[in-house]
């Protein structure tokens, strides 16, 4: 499995820091952590983002990542000193224009100490400079940055922004982004957003990215190699950008018969999800071994390992759906990771409807039958799956169980609406699952705590609701494996790697 354990020493850390007295005068140290139970230590306190300005240089046949972050920020206390998280080598901090004193302190902690503290609410630039070589940098033991034989990639969950750049690095703390990378001619540098210009100089080129609507820090990417970019609009509108390395071998043809579906497929999640949130969408497969996909906002990241067997419009399905239930929406904290992955398996299950490969009430069933009740699936409650089982298959699989029990209970009228309105209710910004519960109440007129608790709370198989059991007694087959089944399973071979 992909997910590491955190050092049972941060915990203590954050807690610890609690204790010191505020400072009424000079502020007090932001806390070393946002406050999410999952991961103490991700995020930090005192202040809120509003932009990152990277302005970079790669090389890739040194793994030399090197340049400036300006950061754009209001404080919510008065500070006398903050962090960001970041690891690689830092040569100067500047805040709000004076130099200021810092240090790299535990796994991914760079502690900055401006020469006059800052008053609560009041606005921040952060500026940065920095060096390294990301490959080389480890926190717990792990790196989440991708070297590729033509150059790198920045794409993981929940960590992969230490690595490349320093932030408040917790999806509750959304901002904007300009990623302006400079490579050797002939590579190619990616990011989220759109491409606002190139410019070439002495052998390198560079590009300038652009997001202009609120992103997380785990979902901004960078990817760097030889890339043919492809652009187009999808017939709803939507400007469309994809890349493939020019060295996918046997699996470019797959890759490009899947990822060029992109418009196609926006437009038709768009029909249950609303309107595309962003001006620009697509994705890029680089040359990599590792085997996952992620839902980096506008350009998902795909592993070409996605498309060994074949072409797999079910994992676009996915991270294009992730697009309104993860980054447009995004979760309050890590363990709202259902409302993500629940939601971006349903709407694979929609599209093997969609596209006569299984029906979502053969799917569910499927789910349901195929897990005795003794099966450790069960004990993954997906409505805080605890951080060693947060991208569990029950997350996904008992999850999207859990969205068709909901649509079992309040009816395809109610289901539906609330499908459509949610991205619209948290446009931009952040929610739970008990704000989602509450929000499906609003809209169905039904109290909705009970099953809430039964699908995605208790460590316990649900019994078969009325409406599934009267479909699984009409429907003797119910455990065929539905023909969509394996490439929806293949979407998360992160599970496997
Ligand atoms: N969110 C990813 C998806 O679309 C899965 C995932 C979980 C992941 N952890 C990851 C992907 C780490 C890349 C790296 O299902
Ligand atoms: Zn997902």
């Amino acid at each position: 499995m992909h997910r590491r354990t955190i050092a049972p020493g941060a915990l203590a850390a954050a807690s610890l820091l609690l204790a010191i007295p505020a400072s009424a005068a000079s502020g007090s140290a932001g806390a070393p952590g946002i406050g999410d139970p999952y991961y103490p230590n991700y995020g930090n306190g005192g202040y809120d983002v509003s932009h990152y300005d990277l302005r970079l240089t790669y090389r890739p046949a040194t793994d030399e990542l090197a340049g400036t972050a300006t950061i754009r920020a209001r404080t919510t206390q008065a500070l006398s000193r903050f962090d960001l998280d970041f690891l690689l080598d830092v040569s100067e901090v500047r805040v709000n224009g004076a130099k200021a004193a810092f240090t790299l302190s535990g796994e991914h902690e760079l502690e900055i100490t401006p020469k006059t503290p800052l008053a609560e609410g009041a606005p921040v630039t952060v500026v940065v400079r920095y060096s390294g070589v990301p490959s080389a940098k480890s926190a717990y033991g792990f790196t989440t940055w991708h070297r590729t034989p033509d150059g790198a990639v920045a794409a993981d969950e929940p960590e992969a922004a230490w690595w490349w750049f320093p932030s408040n690095d917790h999806p509750s703390d959304k901002a904007t982004y300009d990623v302006s990378v400079a490579v050797p001619d002939g590579t190619q540098a990616l990011s989220n957003g759109t491409l606002q210009s190139t410019s070439s100089k002495l052998g390198w080129t560079r590009y300038n990215w652009r997001q202009n609507k609120p992103q997380a820090t785990y979902l901004a990417t960078l990817a760097v190699g030889r890339f043919d970019i492809t652009t187009g609009t999808s017939e709803g509108g939507v400007p469309v950008v994809n890349a493939y390395s020019k060295d996918l071998g046997d699996n470019d043809g797959a890759a490009r018969a899947s990822v060029e579906r992109t418009g196609e497929i926006v437009d038709w999640l768009s029909g249950w999800f609303g309107p595309y949130p962003f001006g620009s969408a697509g994705g890029y497969v680089p040359n990599t071994t590792t085997g996952y996909a992620l839902e980096t906002q506008t350009r998902v990241y795909y592993s070409p390992r996605q498309f060994a067997s074949g072409s797999n419009t079910s994992v676009v399905v996915h991270e294009l759906a992730h697009q309104w239930y993860g980054d447009d929406v995004s979760i309050a904290g890590w363990k709202d990771i259902w409302i993500n992955e629940g939601f971006a398996r349903y709407a694979q299950w929609l599209w093997s409807e969609h596209e006569g490969e299984g029906t979502t009430r053969e799917l569910a069933d499927y789910v349901y039958a195929s897990h005795p009740a003794d099966d450790a699936f069960w004990t993954v409650k997906p409505g805080d799956p605890g951080p060693d089982h947060q991208f569990d298959i029950a997350v996904y699989d008992r999850g999207a169980l859990a969205v068709q029990a909901l649509r079992d209970a309040v009816g395809d009228d109610a289901f539906f609406a609330i499908l459509k309105g949610w991205p619209k209710e948290h446009a931009y910004g952040n929610a739970s699952v008990a704000d989602f519960r509450q929000y499906a109440e609003r809209v169905s007129g039904k109290p909705l705590a009970a099953l809430f608790d039964t699908w995605l709370f208790q460590p316990a198989k649900p019994g078969a609701p009325a409406a599934r059991a009267a479909s699984v007694a009409k429907a003797p087959t119910a455990a065929v494996q539905p023909r969509s089944w394996k490439k929806i399973e293949a979407t998360d071979d992160v599970h496997a790697g």
